[in-house]
């Protein structure tokens, strides 16, 4: 079951990103900061009535970004990610989003495999994006409009 987060499930989300990111994870007042953004949702994947996931999003006009996305190592390689991700470019797609984009480690290699499974493409480096000084990819998909698809095929057919 996924649920949109609020400031109450800040100990969950907080327990998360340390588990997944250890110290590089978010802090509890930057989690708190993003609960509070309008422009940002945070939703919560349960597994049995437990939080085993989240992912942060934000949307900017025609722009929506994946801020973070954590699985519980427990609850990895069984499509967690991956329901949280498409849920995620659904309700991008509905409110008008053309393009998700998202950064990525360039060490991160599961994440990396994760984002190119789903279609996501290499859209380009930030050199020291991170505080620690790391590298990362921006990665980016095309949010494909339902009915723009309709439109291409009645035009292929005439
Ligand atoms: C990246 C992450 C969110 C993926 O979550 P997940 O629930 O395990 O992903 P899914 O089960 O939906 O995986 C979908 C596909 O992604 C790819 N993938 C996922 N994990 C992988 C791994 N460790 N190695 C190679 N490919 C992998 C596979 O193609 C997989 O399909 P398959 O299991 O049928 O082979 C999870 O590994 C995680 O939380 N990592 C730590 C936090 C992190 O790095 N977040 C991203 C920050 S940018």
């Amino acid at each position: 079951m996924i649920s949109r987060a609020n400031v109450n499930d800040v100990p969950i989300i907080l327990r998360i990103e340390r588990k997944c990111f250890g110290r590089r994870g978010f802090s509890k007042a930057h989690i708190i900061w993003i609960l509070k953004n309008p422009a940002a949702m945070t939703y919560v994947y349960s597994h049995q009535e437990r939080p085993v996931g989240t992912i942060m999003l934000k949307r900017d006009l025609d722009v929506a970004r994946v801020v973070s996305i954590a699985v519980l190592p427990g609850h990895r390689r069984r499509g967690v990610g991956t329901e949280l991700m498409a849920m995620a470019e659904d309700i991008m797609r509905e409110q008008g989003a053309k393009v998700m984009k998202l950064e990525v480690n360039v060490n991160n290699d599961t994440a990396i495999n994760f984002y190119r499974h789903l279609g996501y493409d290499f859209d380009g480096i930030l050199k020291g994006y991170y505080s620690w000084g790391e590298d990362a990819y921006v990665m980016g998909k095309t949010l494909d409009q339902e009915e723009d698809s309709e439109v291409d095929c009645i035009g292929f057919r005439s």
